[in-house]
């Protein structure tokens, strides 16, 4: 039976988030230079994106660059900028043809501005696509994403236009780059590592975890629906016992 078959749609993660790593390991298992395993990488992406959208997934979160990632060679991070923009100049059609809507979460002004300019344009070709939003974190970083919510907060309470006392969760979701997306429910690793790795900290809070071996460049399909087969097998408690939930 085709694993897909295994997975029950009614009972589907409304946000699924991707930590996609391990291409630099892929290339150097292969003798290949590290930008060969991020252009491989790519097509992994495709492969999950037009998978989840196949499945009824609705908000699909890639992490595809981090605040801390700038600190990688010069060489390397104009390799994946480059990428970047090759990949949403191709990728464009693959968007409109699933109806899938394109956004980003980040400190995109240090993003160059090539890679920021085709940004915005596919965001903007996009935005009246509804089947699947599609979130790429770019110069993300969840940490700075908090401190600026403080920031914006604080501002806010000192020009009177929210009371201290009237800081809740929602007003502090409102204020996150995420602030149009439900929480993770399933956040995927790939390459062995057991990291968060600075990403989305708050929106984890109850998200399943699950880490596969398989190096980025080698996820396949398959490897989402085993992740997802994997998820649905849970009981997620959000802090109830389980007699409570049936
Ligand atoms: C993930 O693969 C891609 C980015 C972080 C941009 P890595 O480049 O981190 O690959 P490894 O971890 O070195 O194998
Ligand atoms: C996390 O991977 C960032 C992305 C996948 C974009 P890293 O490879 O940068 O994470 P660490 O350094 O191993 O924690
Ligand atoms: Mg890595």
């Amino acid at each position: 039976m085709n694993l897909k078959d295994s997975i029950h749609t009614d009972h589907l993660p409304k946000h699924i988030a991707i930590i996609m790593d391990g291409n630099g390991r892929w290339a150097k298992q292969k003798g290949l230079l590290r930008s060969i395993g991020h252009e491989n990488g790519t097509k992994s992406v495709r492969e999950t994106v037009e998978a989840s959208a196949e499945l009824g997934i609705e908000n699909l979160t890639l992490y595809a660059f981090s605040t801390e990632n700038w600190n990688r060679p010069k060489l390397e991070v104009q390799t994946l900028m480059k990428l970047l923009v090759s990949s949403l100049k191709k990728e464009i059609k693959t968007l409109q043809k699933n109806d899938i809507r394109l956004a980003a979460i980040g400190c995109l002004d240090a993003l160059p501005k090539k890679a920021h300019t085709e940004l915005l344009e596919v965001i903007d070709k996009t935005k009246h696509n509804k089947r699947m939003c599609l979130t790429l974190a770019l110069s993300y970083g969840s940490r700075e994403e908090i401190l600026n919510t403080v920031k914006e907060i604080s501002l806010k309470v000192k020009n009177n236009i929210i009371s201290a006392e009237k800081i809740d969760e929602s007003v502090i979701n409102e204020h996150l780059y995420t602030r149009n997306l439900p929480d993770v429910d399933l956040l995927i690793r790939t390459s062995g590592e057991q990291r968060i790795s600075n990403f989305l900290l708050w929106q984890i809070a109850y998200a399943e975890l699950y880490f596969t071996q398989v190096l980025w460049p080698d996820f396949t399909k398959q490897n989402l629906y085993e992740a997802i087969i994997e998820y649905q097998k849970r009981e997620r408690r959000f802090g109830k016992t389980s007699e409570q939930l049936h």
